[in-house]
């Protein structure tokens, strides 16, 4: 099967979605982002209204069974990324850089940025905003690879935040966010994921910034959500934090199609007797 020929449809095709329609969206209209890790999801995705896609390293748990994103590596990441890209052509594609290739060695940050742009991504995303990550956002942004920004939970730190507690929740640590979030914005990031942050945090970030904030369990007040494509289509119901929304049980909806053929086979009612070229 040829996955990535889409055919005929009869709506208008979308205007490709790019940095500044997402600048231009804050105050306006929320910004809507899914992740994804395949081609066959990026078909689906494509079709839909979805304005951004973010190939993330949340693969380590939903495509390699991990129980954290440090594992993932660029490669793996720009192995989705060239998956993803071979479909998508709407959304903006935003491509994750993984653990230890930001902060430490600029040789290394800016290697990983030109690999996932080459696989196809259109910007990278950074967690933290240490002096020297926002160092390099500044570098990777001077050199034309648009960069967004990710603050609050930032798993990658998992082990120094001791674990996946919300974020902002103190006086202190509230302002702390909001400055993060101004050198974020000053180092030339054009939009900033806040992850697992109070809504008191979503709102006051969001107030405090000219670029648009996406939130992942942060309130209604950011200027756009993105939650992970697997986790809002329902694919695993023993997952379901508070700020997650199942949009669908596909994890029923599996189940029942794998039953259904499982029987079908044994009772010897498919493939039937109609033989099929
Ligand atoms: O890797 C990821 O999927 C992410 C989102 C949760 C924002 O960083």
């Amino acid at each position: 099967m040829v996955y990535n020929q889409n055919p005929p449809s009869q709506t208008p095709p979308r205007k490709k979605v790019r940095l500044q329609h997402l600048l231009a969206a804050k105050g306006q209209s929320k910004i809507t982002a899914v992740t994804c890790y395949d081609a066959t999801f990026a078909r689906l995705v494509e079709r839909s209204p979805i304005d951004v896609v973010l190939v993330g390293d949340s693969l380590g748990h939903v495509v390699q069974g991990g129980n954290s994103t440090i594992p993932v590596s660029v490669d793996d990441i720009a192995y989705h990324v060239r998956a993803v890209a071979s479909v998508l052509k709407t959304p903006h594609l935003v491509a994750d850089m993984p653990f230890g290739t930001v902060g430490l060695s600029n040789a290394v940050c800016f290697d990983a940025a030109v690999r996932l742009f080459q696989a196809g991504a259109e910007s990278v995303k950074i967690e933290g905003a240490s002096e020297k990550v926002c160092e390099q956002i500044q570098k990777l942004v001077e050199q034309g690879m648009p960069v967004m920004g990710h603050l609050g939970l930032t798993p990658q730190s998992l082990h120094a935040l001791g674990g996946y507690r919300i974020q902002g929740k103190s006086g202190d640590h509230l302002d702390r966010l909001v400055h993060d979030a101004k050198k974020l914005e000053e180092a030339g990031c054009f939009a900033l994921v806040l992850e697992l942050c109070t809504a008191e945090a979503g709102l006051r970030v969001t107030e405090a910034l000219n670029i648009p904030t996406i939130g992942i369990g942060s309130g209604n007040d950011c200027d756009g959500q993105i939650l992970v494509l697997q986790d809002m289509l329902g694919m695993n119901q023993d997952f379901k934090p508070k700020f997650l929304k199942h949009f669908e049980n596909l994890e029923e909806k599996v189940g029942s199609a794998l039953k259904a053929y499982v029987s079908e086979v044994k009772e010897g009612t498919f493939p039937g007797s109609e033989t099929r070229s």
